[in-house]
């Protein structure tokens, strides 16, 4: 099929090179010129496992970029995959989709022949039909169900892993008002459902139902990770392990062993973004959903119960403290909602001389605080430090060893669990 996705962040970009692999004609819309250049030069404009050789492979060929909407009218399909940022208040921010939505419409004017829309980003429950679909409409003076269709396509590929998540899905979710939009969006899912490992269930269920599916999904994970550090905070009072507590609640299949590691909490881009947007959203629709107001203050909660286990520990006002990991998770350079700033800033307040530092996403975090110093490894961070924070669970912290004799005061706060409890260093995990 000829396939057009406007956007090319984490989601566009990898849903563009996998479906160019899987064999269907793909154009990726993108403003930015840089972005553009290097898909259609062959590389990856995102660091993403899998991402670059398929760019390799099809970019400038089966999979082109360009900054030009007009080139979705030789394509049978669009996915919409542009950001879909907060407000100050929590709520979403539907301008970029909308903008993208009345480019597309304005393009779909000239195209004879049927189109199809798939919403790919996240949005909350009647933006595809009350905000989306009237746009292109107003874009191309078009009508929705006779000039195109529209569809609902949620993503759950998570970042690091964007690329075998997206190739073997454990569902995909088509949400459409009519037929010809449920045909068409099998025929562009047929090759990735063939080619999965074991087959990929497929829920046909309608627009809304999709645009809530994604937040559901998204929002009991959150909640579950709170849940579990909420636990792991009552463990820690007990002096009981929370893992060996997760560990056998794990077992239980109703629970399940996954997102049961507690800790520092949640970050990243979509966590934190679509509990408050679903959050807002049921507020203006006059519930208040007490159970996702709680694992967000739980969240916001575990950067200070882990800067008061160090306080126990040590003053460190004008000391040297050393912060391990910025990143909101291992594998990535995204720093975005990453619990390592609330703890810099609590660290700061404290008057404490931060230290930090991360296999890659030192660059990122120095936006965000350009004056605290940046190490080159974890060794250097420590050297002289009167406390350490763990808080991204890199692999290379595990490994950590003599590197802690280094430190004026060996105190070592962990708020992932990567550092052994040992006797050379006064050892504190947050919730064990
Ligand atoms: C998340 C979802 O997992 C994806 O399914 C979804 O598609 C994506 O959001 C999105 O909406 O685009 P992602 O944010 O990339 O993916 O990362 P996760 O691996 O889910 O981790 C989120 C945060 O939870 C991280 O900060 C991680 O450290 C934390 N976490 C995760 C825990 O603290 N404990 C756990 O047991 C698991």
């Amino acid at each position: 099929m000829n396939v057009s996705i406007v956007g090319s962040g984490y989601v566009g970009t990898t849903v563009a090179a996998c479906f160019a692999d899987l064999g269907h004609e793909v154009v990726n819309v993108d403003i930015d010129e840089d972005v553009v250049d290097a898909i259609n030069g062959g590389e990856a404009p995102i660091h993403e496992a899998g991402l670059s050789e398929r760019i390799a492979a099809h970019g400038g060929d089966r999979l082109r970029a360009t900054t030009d909407y007009g080139a979705v009218r030789e394509t049978d399909v669009t996915f919409l995959a542009l950001p879909t940022p907060s407000n100050a208040d929590g709520s979403i921010d539907l301008s970029i989709m909308q903008a993208g939505a009345e480019s597309l419409g304005t393009a779909l004017a000239d195209k004879d022949g049927d189109h199809l829309v798939v919403v790919k980003s996240t949005v909350v429950p009647g933006s595809t039909e009350e905000e989306i679909g009237p746009r292109i409409e107003a874009g191309g003076d078009l009508t929705a169900g006779e000039d195109f269709d529209i569809a609902m396509n949620p993503e759950f590929l998570r970042e690091g892993t964007a690329v075998e998540d997206f190739l073997n899905p454990d569902k995909v979710v088509f949400g459409a008002n009519n037929e010809r939009a449920y045909a068409t969006i099998q025929t562009v899912y047929e090759p990735l459902i063939e080619a999965a490992d074991g087959g990929v269930p497929v829920v046909e269920t309608g627009v809304r139902e999709a645009e809530m599916i994604k937040y559901a999904n998204n929002a009991f994970l959150a909640a579950k990770v709170s849940l579990i550090n909420d636990i792991g905070n009552v463990c820690k009072e007990f002096g009981v392990d929370a893992y060996e507590v997760a560990e056998a609640i794990g077992l239980d299949d109703r629970i399940g062993e996954q997102f049961l590691r507690s800790g520092v909490g949640f970050g990243g881009s979509c966590f934190p973004k679509d509990v408050s947007a679903i959050v807002a959203a049921a507020h203006d629709a006059g519930y208040t959903p007490q159970m996702l107001e709680a694992a967000l203050t739980v969240n916001d909660l575990q950067p200070e119960r882990l800067l008061d286990l160090l306080d126990g520990h040590a003053d460190v006002a004008g000391e040297r403290v050393a912060v391990l990991g910025l990143s909101f998770k291992p594998g990535t350079d995204d720093v975005r909602n990453s619990r390592a700033i609330p703890v810099i800033e609590g660290l700061r307040e404290r008057g404490a001389e931060v230290v930090a530092y991360d296999p890659v996403a030192t660059e990122e975090m120095r936006e965000h605080f350009p004056d605290i110093a940046y190490a080159d490894s974890g060794a250097d961070a420590l050297k002289g430090a009167h406390g350490a924070v763990v808080v991204t669970d890199w692999d290379e912290f595990a490994a950590l060893d003599s590197e802690f004799d280094a430190m004026d005061e060996p105190v070592v706060v962990d708020g992932r669990r990567v550092v052994e409890r040992r006797d050379d260093i006064t050892y504190e995990g947050l919730t064990w």
